[in-house]
Formats: structure tokens, C-alpha cells, sequence
């Protein structure tokens, strides 16, 4: 229990210059304030208040122009009380005054976190998932800030996206990317095409089954927003395989948690090497957020290099590495369709982990023209977005587009 006895009589306490005449002072505590709000009376550190003051942040570049470490011993407040919808503390030892809306505490409280409208939960889906992937025209996504944030909780919620009527360019991909944010470069530059080569240096470049996997987890930041922009698919087979990575893994969970708890906490290594490169890293096969949900898989075992985790460990991990990736190849999770020519795929490539069959190369043409984006600038772009579009309508938008 931390020491929260009031350091001053609050009751004796002089009323803070320009303060109401009429107010109730908070009793100080000696490193925060318990603070009165509609959910009941909770606790304030004096470091975090003094940081959450909003003239800390500077209204031009929005950045925060304060340095706490300049006050010395750290912040002490001489008075607290409610104004309004405000707290106001002055501060003792500073010529400064802090007006904290209540609404600010009242957002925080709720998770102990900042309010974020990107913290969606994951919508998880399963087989035959195919005909519920949200769908968008091109042209819309551009034209429309409520279709483009309806594009980008789609790929927050669900993982996955289609584009529809891509335009048949290069930069037609590229402007759709740019919806989103940025085109992030990975190994193989700002983009790659995906179709037979004479010397490949990578399997999807063969006409070859390409097994479930997330792209590049040799990278220290694997890619994270993938687009795959179907130029030409006349071929016999290549049939697309995607599964919702996330819903495996917290099926995992709930049938064998130990193996779940081993995936989730160890790092294997990936690496990818040729002529020009050598990459190497380690990933988690799990990966959970801040709040231990799944929010993502890593797999390939195409990039997977020699586990270098304790032999002994082996014992136990590899079996569970093992269960998991034959869980992936069932038929519960696994939705397989037809990738057509003027349709883009967008998904999380932390979560959606795709494959694909194999194809008869003299059959017709396959070209898939693919980059990524990273997955902070998607929920980015959905927080500002979010903020202009009508949240009744937000909904309803979605599901005209599904
Ligand atoms: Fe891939």
C-alpha cells in the first residue's frame, strides 16, 4: 500500500489564487492525489498529473515540450481541488497551475490507458470465410474517407480486406497502399512480383505449393500490412489459402495450453540468405498483446532455421511446434478461393497466415504485384479518420460494403 496520507491539512489550507471561493480542496498526498470521479475515488501520481497537464504539449507541433526531470525532487502539488470539469492543482516550487478536464482522468480510468478508438477487438473467423471478407472498389477507397475507414477497421478487426476494380498499373497499386500510409521496403524493395522466374529467389516464384506462412519473419520487423494486387491469374490451380491466424492460435489455447504457453514465450529463428543477403531474426510463433490476447502468428517454415532453443527445451517445444502447425492445415480454418485479375488482397501479415496450391505454369499467366504497408500506420489512419466519420454510421457503412 502506498503512502497516501495527506502531507497538509487540507481543511486549513489557503484557497489557490484565482481559485472559487466556494471549492473542495483534495486532501495531498505525499506522492499523488485519490481523485473523485463518476466511477468512484482513484489514485493520481503528482509525475503523471504534472505530465498530463495539456500546456506540456505544444499546440503547433503537438509534440510535448515539457521536461519533468527539470523539477526538482519531482512534482509536489501545495493545492488540489475539483473545479467544474476540471482538477486544478498548483504546483509548489513552480510558477504553474494545471487544468486537467475531468474527461481526461474519467478515459484513463477506464483501462488504466489512453482512450484509443484502434483498440478494436479482433473479429476471429474461420473456414469458408471467403464470402465475409469485407469488399471495396478502388475508386471508393479513394473517394471516400468513410469507406477508406471502413477499409481500415476491416483490416483492424477482421485482418483481411478485398480490393475490388484495381486499376491495371503499377501505381494503381501504389495509390491504394497510400490510402493506408506509406509503402514500407522489405528485402526485396518497396515491391514485389510474384510469378515465375527463371532463377528464383524465392519459392513463391516457382509454380510450386506455397505452405502456410506469414511473409519474411527473417526481418527484424517482419512486414506488416500486406497487399497482393492480382494482375493475371489464367492459370489451371494456384488456388489461394488464407486462415485467420489468431482464431488458430486461441484454438490452441483452449485445447492445449502448454503448448500455447511454450509457442507464446519462446523466440525461434528465422533466416533467408542468397547470393546478396543474409538476413536473420528471432519471432515468437505467438504473439499476444498488452492485454494476452493473440494478435498474431509468425510461420514459415521455408524460412525457418535450426532451433536454437536449449535441446532439452526441444523436448517439449517441437511437439507443440508441430501441433500447431498441422492445427493450421485443417479444414475449421482455412478458406480457399480463386484470387481473380483486378482484385487486390490486403491482410495483416502478423495474423493472416496464407499459402497456396500449386499451379500448371504452361497453363495461362499468374501475376501478383505486392507491397506493404506497416500496421501502425492502419490504425493511424483509422484513429483521424474515425474522428470525422459519424459513429452511428460507421457500422452501417461497413456492412453495406460486406
Ligand atoms: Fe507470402
Amino acid at each position: 500500500m502506498l503512502d497516501r496520507q495527506p502531507v497538509d491539512d487540507y481543511r486549513a489550507m489557503p484557497a489557490t489564487a484565482g481559485a472559487p471561493t466556494e471549492v473542495s480542496f483534495l486532501p495531498l498526498g505525499e506522492k499523488g492525489l485519490e481523485v473523485p470521479l463518476s466511477s468512484g475515488t482513484h489514485y493520481f501520481n503528482y509525475y503523471w498529473l504534472r505530465d498530463a497537464d495539456p500546456l506540456t504539449i505544444d499546440p503547433a507541433t503537438r509534440e510535448r515540450v515539457f521536461d519533468i526531470t527539470e523539477i526538482e525532487g519531482g512534482p509536489q502539488a501545495c493545492s488540489a481541488y475539483l473545479d467544474s470539469d476540471s482538477l486544478v492543482i498548483d504546483w509548489r516550487d513552480e510558477e504553474h497551475v494545471t487544468r486537467l478536464p475531468l474527461a481526461t482522468l474519467e478515459g484513463f480510468v477506464v483501462d488504466g490507458r489512453t482512450p484509443d478508438v484502434a483498440a478494436i477487438t479482433r473479429r476471429l473467423w474461420y473456414a469458408g470465410a471467403y464470402s465475409d471478407f469485407a469488399r471495396f472498389r478502388q475508386a471508393d477507397v479513394e473517394a471516400s474517407d468513410g469507406i477508406r475507414c471502413a477499409f481500415s477497421r476491416a483490416l483492424i478487426e477482421d485482418g483481411v480486406a478485398l480490393i475490388t476494380e484495381m486499376e491495371d498499373s503499377d501505381e494503381g497499386l501504389t495509390r491504394l497502399a497510400n490510402q493506408l500510409g506509406q509503402v514500407t521496403p522489405s528485402t526485396d524493395g518497396y515491391y514485389f512480383d510474384v510469378r515465375l522466374e527463371i532463377a528464383p529467389t524465392n519459392l513463391a516464384y516457382t509454380a510450386r505449393a506455397l505452405e502456410f506462412h506469414t511473409d519474411l519473419p527473417s526481418e527484424d520487423a517482419a512486414p506488416g500490412i500486406q497487399f497482393l494486387h492480382c494482375r493475371a491469374n489464367s492459370v489451371d490451380g494456384g488456388s489461394s489459402l488464407f486462415l485467420d491466424g489468431a482464431a488458430a492460435a486461441e484454438a490452441l489455447r483452449e485445447e492445449d495450453p502448454e503448448a500455447f504457453a511454450l509457442l507464446a514465450h519462446h523466440e525461434i529463428p528465422f533466416f533467408r540468405r542468397h547470393d546478396g543477403w543474409d538476413y536473420r531474426a528471432h519471432q515468437r510463433v505467438i504473439e499476444l498483446d498488452r492485454g494476452g490476447q493473440v494478435s498474431g502468428v509468425t510461420i514459415s517454415q521455408h524460412l525457418q532455421d535450426a532451433m536454437d532453443l536449449p535441446q532439452a527445451l526441444l523436448d517439449d517445444y517441437y511437439p507443440a511446434f508441430c501441433r500447431f502447425i498441422s492445427m493450421l492445415k485443417e479444414e475449421r480454418f482455412v478458406t480457399r478461393f480463386r484470387l481473380e485479375a483486378g482484385t487486390c488482397i490486403v491482410f495483416d501479415n502478423h495474423r493472416i497466415v496464407h499459402g497456396r496450391e500449386a499451379f500448371e505454369a504452361s497453363s495461362g499467366k499468374r501475376h501478383l504485384r505486392g507491397c506493404y504497408v506497416s500496421r501502425g500506420s492502419v490504425r493511424s489512419t483509422y484513429r483521424v479518420l474515425s474522428r470525422g466519420v459519424d459513429a452511428q454510421a460507421e457500422p452501417a457503412s461497413m456492412a453495406n460494403e460486406r
